[in-house]
């Protein structure tokens, strides 16, 4: 046919300047990688304590870089000096921003309206969101063509997928432009459909539901779990890997989940990880969670 683009469609600019907002253990990476590769990056958290936390952390990631021979000291002060760290949300500007805050809708949703009346509305909103849907993310924000999923695994300096997710109203060029950044920053770009935990957490989501009732119904305590699991050929056992994801991430996705599936129980999420939740025994990031991280 010769249908045309709508005239309110906004086509993205090329990517030249970029925003991460929530410096937690996705941000902080996903930070690093962008000024690694040369953009000028800001870094944006509500918390002060976690922002300056992100710093050391993408100081220290870059530093292993240089240790290893894969980046020249002058190279690592350059990338740094791109990063602009800060707790003042209206001065997120940028070609491209994608947000790493916590896995609720409702926050998502009020951050990027809030980011949509101070950017142009050709800024490619994208979500590194493991479970909500884009399609239902997109839809309360103005210019829903520009609002995208790039989901990067965990951490993220190091793990080639990026899952790059189009919702119902997603425009291909928006798609098109996170794809390419993503090669960009040295990445495995792969498109996946908008389904509840896309590809790789949707499979993955048994490996922890399934080894949390294990410990549930007491045949094995975790740490054996682990050990067991590692023996097959796992680089993590489900426990660790729930420690290093964030327990508190790793059980808000698995809840977002059994509701997106009308509450199969097959993603039914644990009583006993709800109980570590609850404990603030988040994993690494809190010094403890199945395991002990203190000394
Ligand atoms: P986290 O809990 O480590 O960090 C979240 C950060 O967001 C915190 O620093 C918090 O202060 C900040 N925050 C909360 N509300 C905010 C707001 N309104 N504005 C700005 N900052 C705000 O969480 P994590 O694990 O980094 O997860 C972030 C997102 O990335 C989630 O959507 C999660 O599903 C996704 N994800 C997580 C992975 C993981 O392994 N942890 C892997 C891939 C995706």
């Amino acid at each position: 046919s010769s249908a045309q683009p709508a005239a309110s469609v906004s086509v993205p600019q090329p990517i030249k300047t970029i925003a991460v907002v929530g410096a937690g253990t996705m941000g902080l990476g996903i930070a690093q990688l962008c000024v690694q590769h040369g953009f000028p990056t800001i870094l944006f958290d509500l918390n002060a304590d976690i922002l300056a936390k992100a710093e050391v952390a993408i100081a220290a990631g870059l530093g292993k870089l240089v240790e290893k021979g894969k980046m020249p000291s002058t190279e690592r002060e350059a990338a740094l000096a791109r990063l602009r760290p800060t707790t003042d949300l209206a001065i997120v500007q940028a070609d491209l921003i994608i947000e790493a805050v916590v896995e609720k809708l409702a926050v998502k949703h009020e951050l990027f309206q809030n980011l949509a009346a101070q950017n142009a509305p050709q800024t490619i909103l994208a979500s590194n969101t493991s479970s909500l849907p884009i399609t239902r993310l997109a839809a309360a924000v103005p210019h829903p063509e520009r609002v995208v999923g790039m989901h990067f695994f965990n951490p993220a300096p190091l793990m080639p997928l990026v899952e790059v997710i189009s919702g119902v109203a997603t425009a291909p060029a928006v798609a098109d432009a996170v794809q390419a950044l993503a090669e960009k920053l040295g990445k495995q770009p792969v498109r996946a459909a908008d389904a509840p935990g896309f590809i790789v957490n949707r499979v993955a989501r048994h490996f922890y539901v399934e080894s949390l009732k294990v410990v549930e119904e007491q045949v094995a305590p975790f740490d054996v779990v682990d050990e067991l699991l590692e023996a097959t050929g796992f680089r993590m056992g489900p426990f660790r890997l729930m420690d290093l994801i964030g327990v508190d991430t790793n059980f808000s996705v698995t809840s977002a989940m059994f509701e997106a599936f009308h509450f199969d129980p097959k993603f039914r999420p644990s009583r006993i990880q709800q109980q570590k939740v609850d404990a603030g025994h988040h994993g690494r990031k809190t010094g403890k969670g199945f395991y002990d991280y203190s000394s």
